[in-house]
């Protein structure tokens, strides 16, 4: 310690943080000036508008370019004949609500109409129109498909910009660009009242994901401040009449589509048809024999035509897909199978519009993709599983997953109706035809499903100067002002926002992370102290438990837990250990050892896919935020960013930096409820009052806890109780050096105790906290790549490995007068 700071003295660190504090702030302002240019929102140049001559100039243009092209429309769709009324709604309202069912040509044809009427109106070059999508396939096939309507003369008036690849149209001025709802979220920070923009679109408004709503309600700012801006929202099912409301009683179009009926099945008549008996139970988690024995059955006795098989996700489909190939029945070639979800290439997926050759039958299995945003028009028999992914949040917990659950009434008369669009067609929903009564309406806003602290770092981003309580009472659905005023605290407590609710340095990479924002937080500092492997596998195995959990086998997991968690008293180390075990076995083993592996450890395949895929969107993320160099460098063991993965007591010291102020105190001497005194009893308390650790925490009933401090994740409530779920024994000078917390007299007083430090060590301490403060903080404001190998930030961790590591941590056992130096 003296000699790391001898070379890198505390004052002069600090000093120097000063100073570029200073030349930050300077910066800031140019920064600041620079803003008043405005971002193109088409092209994504700097936004200039044009003379009125050029204007008059680019107009004519124009008008004379469609002139001479006169595009045409490649089929008759049922919008076509109402072309005018759109037309004249939009014109005549500045927002309108457009609502028809899937298919009728609303996302083909409407934008491309109010381009039209303005170009040939002699005003094409006032036109700018933004279509959004909520996913990144549709925006990318619709722009193709309008692009190619419109002709070769035309086709660079359309483009697309999703994350990560942009072909936008060829200039501003007559444009139509399709584009992702998040990508125009990120539109608005640099232009936020759409100057330049004629229309916004607002597509699939009925899906109600999260990253729409709050667009919604970014919009309605936004109309105020651009008299020229106009929104177009379009629906295919869903409460249109709220929906109008929101926008202050604007019109609803309604554009009706044609369809054929269709006749339905549900899980007891398909049973019936097929000469099977009644399942005596029926599960959300889709059954693949049950889902292969009716497409055999479709495809034997149905009458022609396309079937199109609605599953939750990609893996069921891989695993219907087997089931199919693995059938002699499957296996003449004369049908074709195809996959679609969002996962594919956005050429994989145009393999489902192909027409099958004569005598074959093409079979699509689809994740919820094919209900609204991709319409396939040769559908005759639909096959419902019922169900969809959905990602839900436990507030108990505090995590949140991606569950298979039952979908709403509206999805399935959606599903249905995907077969009557070119003839009489059929659909079979595999669950019992009373289960529709216990089916919500509609399905529930993607906004009240979200974690509070995510959602209001998500506002924070969007709109920064409103306090988050005002902007999410703005949105169409509203969580509870008090939740929200809580998750504000909350965020203050970790440090992402500050007392004026702007989000810190730290909030800013905090808010790259897909995550809960402690996680995020935790992994945001691994990057910083070199042990980000392990710590993606926590964030991980907090959203997903990788362990069979079942009442049956409790046991049997408490006891793999204890064997993974030897003596290292941490949950988080249990899991850590678990999932790499498993990512070797995957790379050096073969199925035998796979399995075994598995078995042995009680471990979910099914879990751990996912938990890998996890690992690597966290390790994106981190890649986002600027972090790591190279996503894939997260998952390298030899990279820097891992050099002390394992090194268990940094890992657990930057767990608590992470998790604080979720710390516990554990104390000896229990008072029984007899009133007897219980010396050699534990008991545990937080900031908030006492704790019970929960059965499934490897520190239950530990009575030789070599720590009087553990840090934690989730609690839940129970019978007036709080349970800690998972726990983690950690440093006392972890608690020292990497918190900020409470060092007053009395806390100093608890920690010397623990520590048994002479002043002269504590002073020492002391300056190293400083120290790591200063490393943490010209870290987080460096814009790029914050460690960029500094040699001095690899000594100042390395100390504190070696500190954690040869440091007695058991006050409990020995009070002998020994120093830490
Ligand atoms: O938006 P909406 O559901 O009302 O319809 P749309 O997406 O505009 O689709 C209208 C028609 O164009 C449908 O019949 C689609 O099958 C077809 N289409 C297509 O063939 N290829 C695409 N990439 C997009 C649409
Ligand atoms: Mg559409």
């Amino acid at each position: 310690m003296r000699e790391y700071l001898a070379q890198y003295p505390v004052a002069t660190e600090v000093q120097k943080l000063w100073e570029e504090e200073e030349a930050r702030g300077q910066q800031t302002v140019t920064q600041e000036e620079e803003e008043e240019d405005l971002t193109d929102a088409i092209t994504g140049r700097l936004y200039r508008p044009l003379s009125e001559h050029d204007t008059r100039r680019l107009s004519t243009h124009l008008q004379e370019k469609w002139e001479t092209a006169n595009p045409g429309l490649s089929v008759e769709l049922p919008v076509d004949g109402h072309r005018q009324r759109v037309i004249s709604a939009v014109q005549s309202s500045r927002v309108v609500v457009i609502a028809g069912e899937t298919g009728c040509g609303k996302t083909t044809r409407i934008p491309r109409f109010l381009l039209e009427e303005c170009v040939r109106g002699g005003e094409g070059a006032e036109c700018n129109i933004l279509v959004t999508q909520p996913r990144r396939i549709s925006a990318v096939s619709v722009a193709h498909r309008v692009a190619l309507e419109m002709g070769p003369a035309l086709k660079n008036c359309v483009g697309y910009q999703v994350r990560l690849e942009s072909r936008p149209p060829e200039q501003s001025g007559g444009a139509l660009l399709f584009l992702t709802v998040g990508v125009l979220l990120r539109k608005l920070q640099s232009n936020p009242s759409l100057k330049g923009i004629s229309h916004v679109v607002v597509d699939e408004v009925h899906e109600r994901d999260i990253n729409t709503d709050l667009l919604l309600a970014l919009l309605r700012s936004s109309l105020k401040e651009n008299p020229d801006l106009r929104v177009v929202l379009m629906s295919a099912t869903g409460d249109k009449q709220r929906l109008s409301h929101y926008f202050g009683g604007c019109p609803i179009v309604k554009v009706p589509g044609f369809m054929h009926p269709v006749r339905d099945r549900y899980l007891e008549d398909v049973l019936r048809e097929m000469g099977l008996c009644f399942l005596l139970s029926y599960d959300v988690a889709p059954d693949i024999d049950l889902i292969a024995d009716v497409i055999e059955h479709i495809d034997r006795h149905g009458e022609p035509g396309a079937v199109l098989c609605f599953l939750p996700g990609w893996q069921d489909i891989r695993a219907v897909q087997e089931k199919l190939e693995g059938r002699r029945h499957f296996s003449s070639g004369s049908q074709m199978i195809v996959p679609l979800h969002s996962s594919l290439s956005v050429a994989d997926q145009q393999a489902v519009f192909q027409r099958p050759q004569v005598g074959q039958r093409k079979i699509v299995l689809t994740t919820n993709i094919a209900e609204t945003s991709i319409t396939i028009d040769d559908i005759v028999h639909v096959v419902d599983a019922g169900t969809h992914k959905e990602q839900n949040y436990d507030p108990r917990t505090k995590v949140s997953c991606l569950d298979t659950v039952w979908i709403s009434h509206s999805n399935v008369t959606q599903r249905k109706g995907r077969a009557g669009r070119c003839q009489p067609g059929h659909s079979y929903h595999l669950f019992p035809r009373k289960q529709l009564e216990s089916m919500t309406p509609f399905p529930i806003p993607e906004i009240l499903r979200t974690p509070l602290e995510s959602l209001v770092v998500q506002a924070k981003i969007h709109s920064p100067n409103c306090k988050a309580v005002d902007f999410l009472s703005q949105v169409l659905d509203s969580p509870e002002q008090k939740a929200v005023r809580d998750a504000v605290q909350n965020l203050q407590d970790i440090g992402v926002l500050d007392k004026t609710e702007t989000l810190t340095p730290l909030g800013e990479r905090v808010a790259c992370m897909s995550c809960d924002p402690r996680l995020g937080k935790v992994l945001v500092l691994s990057a910083m102290f070199r042990c980000v492997l392990p710590m993606l596998s926590v964030a991980a195995c907090l959203t997903r438990d990788p362990f069979y959990n079942s009442l049956q086998n409790r046991a049997l997991v408490n006891k793999v837990k204890d064997a993974l968690s030897s003596s290292s008293f941490s949950d988080y180390l249990v899991f850590i250990r678990a999932v790499s075990g498993w990512r070797r076995v995957q790379q050096d083993g073969d199925r035998e050892d796979r399995d075994e592996y598995l078995e042995k450890h009680t471990l979910s395949k099914f879990s751990l896919r996912f938990i890998n895929g996890l690992i690597s969107q966290f390790s994106e993320n981190l890649h986002e935020a600027e972090l790591v160099s190279r996503a894939n460098e997260c998952q390298r063991h030899t990279s820097l960013y891992n050099e002390h993965s394992n090194q268990d007591e940094l890992l657990k010291a930057v767990l608590l930096a992470g998790l604080y102020p979720n710390l516990i105190q554990v104390k000896k001497g229990v008072v029984t409820k007899g009133g007897r005194f219980r010396p050699n009893r534990t008991c545990f308390r937080t900031l908030s009052g006492p704790v019970l650790l929960h059965r499934a925490s490897v520190n239950r009933g530990k009575e030789d806890l070599p720590s009087r401090w553990l840090t934690f994740f989730s609690a839940i409530q129970s019978n007036g109780n709080v349970f800690i779920r998972d726990s983690s024994t950690v440093h006392p000078l972890a608690l020292l050096l990497l918190t900020d917390c409470d060092l007053s007299e009395t806390g100093r007083t608890v920690l010397f105790q623990a520590l048994c430090l002479s002043v002269g060590t504590w002073e020492l301490l002391w300056e190293l906290r400083t120290s790591i403060q200063t490393m943490l903080y010209r870290n987080l404001n460096n814009p790029t790549n914050a460690i960029a190998n500094s040699s001095q930030d690899g000594k100042l961790i390395s100390l504190l490995v070696e500190l954690l590591n040869n440091t007695d941590l058991n006050p409990f056992a020995h009070n002998s007068d020994s120093e830490v130096d």
